[in-house]
């Protein structure tokens, strides 16, 4: 396979102590370079060694800190579209939260404790979190859940959950691997900085067509290097011949989850909401790493650092408005996106911040509070990196025409 591929990047390790660079040199040695996407999927999620399987990663003291972990304002903000959403459905029962990529679970705190505020407790409500990593799992139990609870060995074989708990108000929190195995009912489905994080392809177009960027080691000095596929690979016949661009980015995954979810919200009911940093489409080279929130070349003490891509929307939406012949569900309505400083001004944050102002009795709590609302709503800061994108059922399509959903006009 080596000789297959052209050199066009290098970059320097620092000795190979790195357990997940033993594993990768290995595969790499064993079966020649591979795909970006199948570096990101070991780095990001390996079990033994991935970056976020056995470590928090958020915060001051992480490597990147995400917008419900700078204030309470944004998951509340959330809950209530969510809310609003549901009860412009009829307040349909049984329903469920799902959260894909809960990190500490501070949004799906936030979330349920304006659920429970506005007494939202159905008996047929519950809450499914959709995480890879064992050890967020943890952090995320710790957060929303009344005792640690069911360990995977006292689940009933079939299960399709790995971990189940009760919430601090009383309703079911269960865990699952994959989006396809949570329960199939009316769902509010949330996607929180999520789909950057699945594995992404890249692509360059050069005389002989698209071909795929690889990664590779170079054997004299356990460095990881980017080469290029002299032929084309699965990934390449994906590109089509309207792309004006001469560099991609693609992500089969997220792809597949959004149809997922698209599916579902047709046959069963529900809405989403997807919030990430991303493009229209426009975009090219985004792939990077976050260390100590700083940029990090990806290809160095791989599992050390979080790998990221730019979301491509325009993709998403297609995925979701396009299902393919052989399945049983229509095209859905999407709305977006739509710049995070536009949908939380609309959605009331200024009236927000306001009103947690006026009963903070504390300096510096105030101080910070007004802090985070500029760093949510900044465009020069979280404001305009960040999208908001709806999903709809199109059976939703007049009620939509007359009650837009909110924040999104
Ligand atoms: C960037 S963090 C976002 C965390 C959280 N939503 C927030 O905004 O604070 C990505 C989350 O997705 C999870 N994750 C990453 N890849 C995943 C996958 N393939 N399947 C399920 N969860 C995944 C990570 O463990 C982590 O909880």
């Amino acid at each position: 396979m080596q000789s297959c591929c052209r050199l066009i990047c290098r970059t320097t390790i620092k000795g190979n102590s790195n357990k997940l660079l033993k594993q990768l040199e290995a595969r790499m040695l064993a079966s020649g370079p591979i795909t970006v996407a199948d570096y990101m999927k070991e780095v990001l999620t390996n079990p033994s060694a991935g970056y976020y399987m056995n470590r928090d990663v958020f915060g001051e003291k992480g490597d990147f800190i995400t917008s419900p972990e700078i204030s309470q304002m944004f998951g509340e903000l959330i809950a209530i579209w969510l809310i609003n959403e549901w009860a412009k459905c009829g307040r349909p029962t049984p329903f469920q939260l799902v959260e894909l990529g809960p990190g500490r679970g501070t949004l799906m705190s936030d979330v349920l404790r304006v659920f429970s505020k506005l007494k939202i407790n159905e008996p047929d409500f519950s809450v499914n979190l959709v995480e890879v990593s064992p050890y967020l799992s943890n952090v995320q139990e710790k957060c929303l859940c009344k005792t640690v609870n069911k360990k995977i060995s006292e689940l009933p074989e079939d299960s399709q959950h790995y971990k189940e708990s009760e919430s601090l108000y009383g309703s079911p929190v269960r865990w699952y691997n994959n989006i396809s195995d949570v329960p199939r009912t009316f769902t509010l489905f949330l996607a929180h900085e999520f789909f950057d994080a699945l594995p992404i392809h890249k692509l360059v177009k050069v005389d002989q067509g698209w071909r795929e960027v690889l990664i590779d080691l170079n054997r004299e000095d356990s460095t990881l290097r980017y080469v290029l596929s002299r032929e084309r690979t699965p990934a390449s016949l994906y590109c089509r011949g309207k792309e004006v661009r001469k560099d991609l980015e693609i992500s089969p995954q997220s792809l597949v989850t959004i149809q997922v979810m698209a599916a579902r919200i047709h046959q069963d009911g529900g809405v989403g909401l997807v919030i990430d940093y991303g493009h229209e489409g426009d975009k090219t080279d985004t792939f990077r790493g976050f260390k100590n929130h700083k940029l990090h070349d990806p290809l160095i003490e791989p599992g050390t650092a979080d790998l990221t891509a730019d979301v491509d929307f325009s993709a998403l939406k297609w995925a979701a408005t396009h299902p393919s012949t052989t399945e049983d569900w229509k095209a859905n309505l999407t709305y977006g996106t739509v710049d995070q400083k536009d949908f939380l001004t609309r959605m009331g944050i200024n009236m927000r911040l306001e009103k947690l102002l006026a009963s903070c009795r504390n300096e510096k709590l105030a101080t910070d509070l007004k802090s985070a609302h500029r760093m949510l709503t900044d465009p020069m800061e979280m404001g305009s990196k960040f999208k908001f994108l709806a999903l709809y059922p199109a059976v939703m399509e007049k009620i939509l025409l007359k009650y837009p959903p909110p924040g999104f006009s």
